[in-house]
């Protein structure tokens, strides 16, 4: 929609920027609103009661793109989470810190109006609608504070690792597992619940087709998460996901998160099984930089 300069992120760097809202045209508005529209009947169908009610509590305007400053009145007196402007594109060290700083970078870029089912990149609905709705739960955002958290265990363990090659071989393992345990609950997560299972993850909760498929459809194979299958299990994004893990609960999220912990630093999680998502350069580097410090 519009270029912004991507400055070269090391770790420490801040990677805001100011969402440039004047910037919006009415037909980025309009598909805002055609993508709030048909969402919300599926959210009341299928989304978790914690995503129905943090969709309340942060008043999000049905027909215009948000301001990030309006959801973050709302949004930090109940959690300190604040929605955070990004650019594009956050190395993974540095994401995961954010979200132990409870600063969640959010893309402000809309998908066209003419494209409102392709999206090979989160824009702002994922962000906004997908996401932030989850953060107003302080339950979940403890979790995700937990899981930041993880980030700087993650470096500090290789920061020991004397051999360049077993360092690098060790944390593209450790990032492939926190990769996927994100993909496969904070994106892709479904819970129990006394109606039956609901949708808490971000990329099912802004997707209208996948939001149904994920309940409904006979294609998907659902089971109950087991910590040691999803960090081994590869995932692709390129279509709907043929297999979702389910959760009793955020507290029992967050107990996987401790225990992710407690494997990494039991040298579990350094040779997960290769495959998906591939490690690129820079989220390798976020960590290493990190870990030289
Ligand atoms: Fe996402």
């Amino acid at each position: 929609m519009w270029e912004v300069d991507t400055p070269t992120l090391t770790t420490g760097a801040d990677p805001f920027i100011r969402q440039p809202y004047e910037r919006y045209s009415e037909e980025n508005h309009q598909a805002w609103r055609a993508l709030y529209a048909r969402m919300l009947p599926r959210w009341e169908r299928y989304a978790n009661r914690h995503f129905q009610q943090g969709i309340d509590s942060l008043c999000l305007d049905p027909n215009r793109i948000p301001k990030l400053d309006d959801v973050n009145r709302f949004l930090r007196p109940l959690t300190g989470f604040q929605a955070k402007a990004v650019s594009g594109y956050i190395p993974s060290f540095l994401f995961f810190d954010c979200l132990r700083n409870r600063q969640f970078p959010t893309t402000v870029t809309v998908r066209r109006l003419d494209a409102l089912d392709y999206l090979p990149e989160p824009d702002i609905f994922h962000d906004v609608a997908g996401h932030v709705p989850m953060h107003t739960d302080p339950h979940f955002a403890e979790t995700l504070v937990r899981f930041g958290e993880c980030a700087h265990t993650a470096a500090e363990i290789v920061s020991g690792i004397r051999d360049e090659e077993v360092r690098v071989h060790t944390l593209t393992r450790i990032i492939k597992a926190m990769a996927r345990f994100f993909w496969f609950t904070i994106e892709f997560g479904l819970m129990r619940s006394p109606d039956g299972l609901r949708v808490y993850g971000s990329g099912l909760l802004s997707s209208f087709g996948e939001i149904e498929h994920a309940i409904v459809s006979p294609d998907v194979q659902r089971y109950p998460i087991q910590l040691e299958w999803a960090i081994n299990q590869a995932f692709e994004i390129d279509h709907y996901q043929p297999l979702l893990f389910i959760v009793d609960s955020f507290d029992h999220l967050f107990s996987l998160v401790d225990q992710l912990e407690k494997w990494m630093k039991e040298g579990k999680l350094s040779n997960v099984a290769p495959g998906e998502p591939i490690v690129i350069e820079q989220d390798l580097k976020s960590f290493l930089d990190r870990s030289a410090q």
